[in-house]
């Protein structure tokens, strides 16, 4: 990304083995040959400093959020694709969203309404969309490694936006900014005075389809560099066959037992479309065993949160009543990823070292 910090490390590492056939290694890694980080492939191609910046910089625009014109004109003259191969309600609409607030063009390309049902490959497909002039794709595909590709393919910027099971870097970055936003307002600090000291030694439980979960490798490969205690809590057979290379604290079976030790309980879908059914005995038994419940939710230290990424399935990882809490910030995350992505948006976008020149008080206004 185009940013103050030249010491972000460039590289993607993906923690354990690409799951899916026919996925590639994700490197080449996120920026150009003077260092300026050019893609988003990964959340572990940021490090703790890298992530620390980019919630430095959601806040300044999440204050534009909160204007009566929540618009900048930072990215005036720049176009975003959105590229979808998969469905998606939140990623695609923030991110939309996001680039329209900078004042970028915005063009929505989606594969089942496009040529690639003719038989063209994504390859050409995207090889054309770029001809057009495009600045950034924002890409999700159901193969790991697509994201990757397409930022082999073409010169301009790439930001993955979840790629089959391996990765969902801007989640993980919005799951970041939520806890550091709920932490700061618990004790009392502007959230523009608080750095990411508030993740070391927090406790997280990140429960269910972790197997599946692009969502969880993301997640737990940003709390590990920030320096979080990541408890993984799943049926065996919804573990991933080796969590060697997770920053991981360790991994429970039962979910009762970890429930008060948990200042975050981070709940994740069951991926059906995934294959996830033919894992388990039944969702029936899964929700009894690792659905929260209100019953489990009160076994939570009384200042734990809930999250869930969305879609939540209720009544399987989460009852209704516990999707309604005033501790589960479910809504919070989905609000807090339109000023993240408009943070990653414009760190790759924008003019260099203008992010150190955004104080929030007068806004990333880029004019
Ligand atoms: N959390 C998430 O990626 O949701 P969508 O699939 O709706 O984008």
């Amino acid at each position: 990304m185009s940013s103050p910090s030249p010491s972000v490390p460039a590289g993607s590492s993906a923690a354990g083995a690409d799951p899916e056939p026919g996925g590639s290694d994700p490197k080449p890694g996120g920026s150009d040959a003077e260092g300026t980080r050019r893609h988003l492939l990964s959340v572990g191609e940021l490090g703790a400093e890298g992530i620390e910046e980019v919630l430095r910089v959601s806040d300044a625009f999440a204050e534009v959020g909160r204007r009566a014109i929540p618009k900048v004109p930072a990215l005036r003259g720049r176009t975003v694709v959105t590229l979808f191969a998969e469905q998606s309600t939140r990623t695609r609409l923030s991110f939309e969203t996001a680039a329209k607030r900078l004042s970028a063009d915005v063009m929505t390309f989606s594969i089942d309404s496009s040529s690639v049902k003719k038989g063209e490959s994504l390859r050409d497909t995207v090889e054309t969309v770029a001809a057009m002039g495009v600045d950034a794709f924002v890409v999700r595909h159901p193969a790991a490694g697509a994201a990757a590709a397409v930022a082999r393919w073409v010169d301009a910027s790439v930001v993955n936006a979840g790629d089959g099971w391996h990765e969902h870097p801007t989640q993980a970055l919005l799951d970041c900014y939520t806890v550091r936003e709920a932490l700061a307002a618990r004790h009392g600090r502007p959230l523009t005075e608080a750095g990411v000291e508030c993740f070391a030694g927090l406790r997280v439980g990140v429960v269910g389809d972790v197997r599946h979960s692009r969502v969880a490798r993301s997640l737990v490969l940003a709390l590990g560099a920030l320096g979080s205690e990541v408890t993984l809590v799943a049926p065996g057979s919804l573990l991933p066959p080796s969590t060697e290379g997770w920053p991981v604290a360790r991994v429970c079976y039962e979910l009762d037992a970890v429930l008060p030790e948990l200042d975050v309980c981070y709940l994740l879908r069951l991926q059906t479309e995934r294959g996830t059914g033919a894992f388990l005995p039944s969702v029936r038994e899964y929700s009894a065993r690792y659905g929260l419940s209100a019953r489990r939710a009160a076994r939570l230290p009384e200042t734990a949160l809930v999250m869930h990424p969305g879609p939540m399935n209720r009544g399987v990882e989460i009852a209704d009543d516990v999707a309604e809490l005033p501790r589960t910030v479910v809504l919070r995350q989905v609000s807090n990823g339109v000023a993240v992505r408009m943070a990653v948006l414009f760190m790759l976008l924008g003019s260099p070292g203008s992010v150190a020149g955004f104080p929030p008080s007068s806004g990333p206004t880029g004019a």
